[in-house]
């Protein structure tokens, strides 16, 4: 029987066409579901990565809210213009509990991944009210809202909890401290010996310049300045590669 000859056959059979299309499916299926099996092996833990303090994720959730991702990425890639513009290339491990990630692919403005530490408190708060008043070519929206807005988390508990669900480590003692961390992050007349242990190097000042009021100005600016600052990327770096190597 010819090739043509066997082809018309199995055309012209629904049973053997149905096992076949089925065979032709399950075998793209395996192929994309398998690999989700061994996903774990992927996330290579490096020294340093912690989940985000209460005030930092409330930032995070007021730059998702404000939509910060539509121009600006948070994703450094392995390119030499992109490292000696950035920094050092993002590692994977720095955005393990990033739900949702920001990698993003629009770039109006420049990537934030390592935009931690780079300017001062003072700096964001200006830039954030006025761009053009320190970038004077910017043509980034305005945000002076933020530092008249105060903070309002309803239920800072049952964020960490929620991501506690879907795998981010937080420990009972971060849940229950959650509130009192909050607040004791921005506030420097508040005790905050216990958040520094759980969450190290943890920025703890007044993020807005107003000492007296938490805003939303507070939290993202701390969510800015803790940016691409967990990880001692070149010792990191080294460890990822290691790491795969002994996973080959
Ligand atoms: C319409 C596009 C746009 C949006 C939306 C936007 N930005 Fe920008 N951003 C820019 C541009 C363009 C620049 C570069 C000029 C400047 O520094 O103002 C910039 C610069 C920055 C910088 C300085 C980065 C550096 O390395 O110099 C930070 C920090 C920043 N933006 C944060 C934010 C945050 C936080 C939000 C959301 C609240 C936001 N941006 C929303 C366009 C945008």
């Amino acid at each position: 029987m010819s090739i043509t000859e066997q082809h018309k056959k199995l055309e012209r059979n629904v049973t053997l066409l149905g096992v076949g299309a089925l065979v032709a499916v399950a075998i793209g299926g395996i192929v994309e579901i398998a690999p989700l099996f061994w996903i774990d092996n992927t996330i290579e833990q490096v020294e340093g990565m912690r989940p985000y303090t209460p005030l930092e994720q409330a930032g995070r959730d007021i730059y998702v809210r404000e939509g910060c991702y539509a121009c600006h990425s948070q994703m450094i890639r392995p390119f030499r213009d992109e490292v000696e513009r950035y920094g050092h290339y993002s590692l994977a491990a720095e955005s393990m509990y990033d739900r949702p990630f920001q990698w993003g692919s629009k770039r109006t403005g420049p990537d934030l991944a390592r935009v931690g530490n780079r300017y001062s408190d003072e700096w964001h708060v200006q830039h954030l009210k006025n761009p053009q008043s320190v970038v004077p070519d910017s043509i980034m929206p305005t945000y002076g809202f933020l530092a008249d807005t105060a903070l309002e988390v309803p239920d800072p508990a049952g964020n960490l909890q929620a991501l506690r669900r879907v795998g981010t480590p937080y420990s009972s003692r971060d849940l229950e401290m959650a509130a009192a961390d909050l607040r004791a992050q921005a506030n420097p007349d508040l005790d905050a010996a216990d958040l520094r242990e759980r969450y190290p190097k943890a920025q703890i000042r007044d993020f807005d310049g107003d000492p007296k009021r938490l805003t939303e100005m507070d939290a993202l600016v701390a969510y800015l300045q803790v940016l691409g600052t967990l990880v001692d990327v070149n010792d990191a770096a080294a460890q990822e590669q290691l790491a795969g190597e002994k996973g080959r």
